[in-house]
């Protein structure tokens, strides 16, 4: 424990785990003053800028790993985020764009905090697949805070979106509709005042600009708050005048793709948590997008000329219109035209270590979980999953195949992107 006097105007940068006990004094910290007697929590490996708003008195408990360093000044651009921040009218939608590492969730939850201040009603759209702060990694996750929070992390989302990948490259139409999705949800069944919106950091490439601009589009933000390093943003925001522009924390904690990685396997395990396995018939719970087993099973003779058709061996094959969904003895996913007939060609095996999501009627997630087995005759599936999900499994009502390999303990083994060709088909 390390107590400091700070002078009014101090700023100090704080990596956690710790916890800031105001003794004497105000701190502010994340949008909020902080006064005696309160208590706030940097969590572990993450980075906080906190200012003495008057002559302090501070105690500072420093776990393992934490560190304290006292900001030269004109070194911090906390003063320059809160004036522009605490200008902004949060009712509405706000959106918040930028790359990595720039401080987006940590704007995020300053906004939530001031929103909450003001007396709004607040909710807190997390749209980063990747690097999820409130839900499940590869989601888009909804929260409503309802006190002061340092890091988005401390609050717990009520709704979770499945988005099937840890970054949106190949996926971001259906992002683009989640998103939406999940901002009218906030306004119109839960009624907030103010939406916030976060999202990934991918902004570079061009697809990504088309991405972020169809976004911006659909959802309409009321105001965009815009994290740029230089200039990179300028092709998204080109033409929009409801733009807040932000320099990025200069001391920010980069994290590497490992520690990112690291990350949301920890995520993984944090959310399939307590695991059970779990037997589900598919004629009751079917996949969400891939109607395997559905239509005319395809036997005997007919099965054995498509095969000789697609030159591989089948297991299973239905036909539904002039498309066959195939079960084939091949490694990759494959779309094949034989006659008038369109041939999904689907891997044998597919489903080992396939991550999924288990979701309701409304399309929202019950839970997560991993395909272990895949009985072709009984049409059964053994799926790797939390004990929460068991006991809801009356509100799933399909199963979406991800597009992630996890093993045993949860390690991302590698991306099954094969599975979209179907899903296009
Ligand atoms: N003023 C600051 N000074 C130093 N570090 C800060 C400051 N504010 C936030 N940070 C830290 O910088 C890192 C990046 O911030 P944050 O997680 O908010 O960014 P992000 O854009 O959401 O990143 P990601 O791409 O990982 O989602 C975090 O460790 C955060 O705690
Ligand atoms: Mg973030």
């Amino acid at each position: 424990m390390t107590i400091r006097v700070l002078k009014a105007g101090d700023i100090y940068r704080i990596e956690g785990p710790a916890k800031v006990v105001v003794r004497r004094g105000q701190i502010y910290a994340t949008g909020v003053t902080y006064t005696e007697g309160q208590v706030f929590t940097v969590l572990r490996a993450r980075r906080l800028a906190i200012k003495a708003v008057s002559d302090a008195e501070v105690e500072f408990v420093l776990g393992p790993g934490a560190l304290l360093e006292k900001a030269a000044p004109g070194e911090e651009i906390i003063d320059e985020w809160e004036r522009h921040l605490s200008a902004l009218d949060p009712r509405g939608v706000v959106l918040i764009l930028g790359m990595m590492d720039v401080g987006k969730s940590t704007v995020a939850a300053m906004l939530g905090n001031k929103a909450l201040a003001k007396g709004y009603k607040v909710a807190i759209i997390d749209a980063d697949v990747g690097q999820n702060d409130l839900g499940p990694p590869t989601t888009i996750s909804l929260a409503r805070p309802t006190r002061y929070v340092t890091h988005l992390r401390q609050l717990v989302a009520e709704k979770s979106i499945f988005l099937q990948a840890t970054s949106l490259e190949r996926i971001w139409p259906r992002a683009v509709e989640k998103i939406t999705v999940a901002t009218e949800y906030a306004k119109n069944r839960w009624k907030v005042d103010t939406v916030i919106v976060n999202t990934d950091g991918w902004v570079l490439d061009e697809e990504a600009v088309v991405f972020k601009r169809q976004l911006i589009e659909r959802i309409k933000p009321t105001v965009i708050v815009a994290i740029q390093v230089e200039n990179e943003l300028a092709p998204i925001l080109n033409g929009y005048g409801n733009v807040i522009v932000l320099p990025p924390p200069p001391y920010a904690k980069k994290r590497t793709r490992e520690d990112r990685k690291i990350h949301r396997e920890m995520g993984y395990g944090r959310y399939i948590f307590p695991p059970i396995e779990l037997a589900v018939s598919l004629d009751k719970i079917p996949f969400c997008n891939l109607p395997l087993f559905q239509g005319v099973e395809i036997s005997g003779d007919m099965r054995r000329m498509l095969a000789k058709a697609i030159g591989m061996s089948i297991i299973k094959a239905y036909q539904q219109g002039a498309r066959v969904y195939a079960v084939v003895n091949s490694d990759s996913w494959m779309l094949k035209k034989v006659g008038g007939f369109q041939v999904v060609c689907i891997p044998l095996d597919f489903e080992k270590g396939l991550l999924v999501g288990l979701e309701d009627r409304e399309g929202f997630l019950v839970g997560l979980g991993v395909l272990k087995k895949l009985y072709l005759d009984r049409r059964r599936a053994v799926i790797y999953t939390s004990a929460e999900v068991e006991k809801r499994i009356g509100d799933v009502s399909c199963i979406r195949l991800g597009l992630v390999r996890l093993d045993d303990s949860f390690n991302e083994v590698e991306k099954v992107p094969g599975l979209l060709r179907a899903e296009l088909a």
